[in-house]
């Protein structure tokens, strides 16, 4: 495939799940609007599509509930091919969305589309009206999930960290009852590979969270102190801390002080935090488990996120050698879980297999860092699985088996991305 077919092809794939207002991240695995999928997304959409990619994100800050949350999933139109739907949320809006929230990308694509727009009087105007609504979102978070006020928040849903499978989770996650979920029919495995998916055990105790959180009417005072699971995951974090500070840039130079002042404290704070999740021996952050206190042992792909935040140069430093590690153990960076720790599965969601957006993600903060080398070969190793294996989910980082679902939006958002900003050789 040479660079114009890549091209072509990824915007095929952006075209055929694009439903006019929000993309679906693919047909029939996910029918709906999921939340970082669109701020992803709308990236590639801004490389040929200025107006598109501000309806993206316009139309997931529009389902912002009062309290400033942005839910994971807007349930746009009824599709019983997905498990589980409005009716297992409960969640009591109009139009029906999920309880829990997703890594909060938004801020971070809202700068970047801002930044190098073409149609400059739009892209003011849009950033103008969507940043207060996304500063709501982080002060949201700030305040429900970091009561203690530390600077790091915590997840509450192994769904709400979008590696929902990750071995990160696993200790804590046997803490989760599963006592009193009832049967219900997973219908994601209809769609994809049972092998590339979570597990049925998994699946019982992601619908315990989702039943108990119901129960408090997803009143977000509470759920932080009754949720059995809290974890600060220096990933998700990263994301946070990195829109706080692309947002207290932007808004100061549109004049928006307030905002500016409050959005750098909370990227400042978070960025001291961030130190004590690090993890000298591996070279990388490590998660936190809140409801024990003990930081997670796991060499995951999470840890390696947070250079996306500005952090020191040094750790960037750190995290570009961890990564020449793992390339030891595999053909394609990065895979999402050390290959050679005894947790990992290639095929299987986040236990091993690569995601070109954690990629991107991770090569824009080595690239801030000046890590352009392990950058080149990042994005070199993306354009490599695409080619041999098309625009799947996620790809086994020794064989690049295609995972998950197929011709998949944020896949291809990335891939144009990659071949707009990157001159490597496709
Ligand atoms: C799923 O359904 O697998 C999603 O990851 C939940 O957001």
């Amino acid at each position: 495939m040479n660079r114009q077919d890549m091209m072509d092809h990824a915007r095929q794939v952006m075209t055929d799940n694009d439903r006019g207002t929000y993309t679906v991240p693919t047909h029939g695995l996910y029918p709906f609007q999921w939340n970082w999928d669109s701020a992803l997304s709308a990236l590639g959409f801004s490389q040929y599509d200025e107006p598109r990619a501000w309806t993206e994100i316009e139309t997931l800050m529009a389902h912002q509930w009062d309290d400033g949350m942005v839910p994971h999933i807007i349930f746009h139109q009824p599709d019983d091919g997905y498990f589980p739907g409005p009716d297992v949320w409960g969640t009591g809006r109009d139009v029906p969305t999920t309880g829990i929230t997703q890594p909060p990308v938004a801020g971070f694509a809202v700068c970047r589309i801002h930044d190098r727009a073409k149609d400059k009087a739009l892209a003011s105007e849009k950033a103008r009206a969507l940043l207060p609504k996304i500063h709501a979102w982080h002060q949201w978070f700030y305040r429900s999930r970091d009561p203690q006020g530390t600077g790091l928040v915590a997840l509450l849903h192994p769904w709400e960290s979008g590696r929902d499978n990750s071995v990160d989770w696993d200790a804590a996650f046997e803490r989760v009852p599963t006592e009193g979920v009832g049967t219900f029919t997973r219908r994601d495995t209809t769609h994809a590979n049972p092998a590339h998916r979570p597990t049925d055990d998994q699946y019982r105790r992601y619908i315990w969270l989702v039943q108990k959180f119901r129960s408090l009417n997803w009143d977000n005072s509470k759920l932080h102190d009754a949720s059995p699971f809290q974890m600060v995951d220096p990933g998700f974090n990263a994301i946070l801390i990195r829109s706080c500070h692309e947002v207290a840039d932007l808004a100061g130079r549109l004049g928006m002080v307030e905002i500016a002042e409050q959005s750098r404290a909370m990227a400042d704070k978070g960025v001291a935090a961030m130190e004590t999740l690090w993890d000298e021996k591996l070279g990388q952050y490590l998660c936190l488990d809140r409801t024990t206190g003990n930081v997670v042992d796991s060499p995951s792909i999470g840890g390696i996120l947070g250079v996306f935040a500005p952090i020191p140069k040094e750790r960037a430093a750190a995290i570009s050698r961890r990564i020449e590690t793992l390339a030891e153990s595999c053909e394609y960076l990065i895979p999402s879980h050390d290959p050679t720790a005894p947790e990992f599965e290639g095929l299987r969601y986040w236990r091993g297999p690569v995601w070109l957006i954690v990629n991107y993600m991770i090569s824009d903060g080595l690239e801030q860092a000046g890590e352009t080398r392990m950058v080149d070969r990042i994005m070199g190793d993306c354009l490599r699985l695409i080619e041999t294996s098309g625009f799947a989910e996620y790809h086994d980082p020794i064989t690049a088996e295609p995972c998950g679902g197929a011709h998949f939006t944020w896949t291809a958002a990335m891939v144009i991305e990659i071949l707009e900003t990157h001159k490597v050789a496709a």
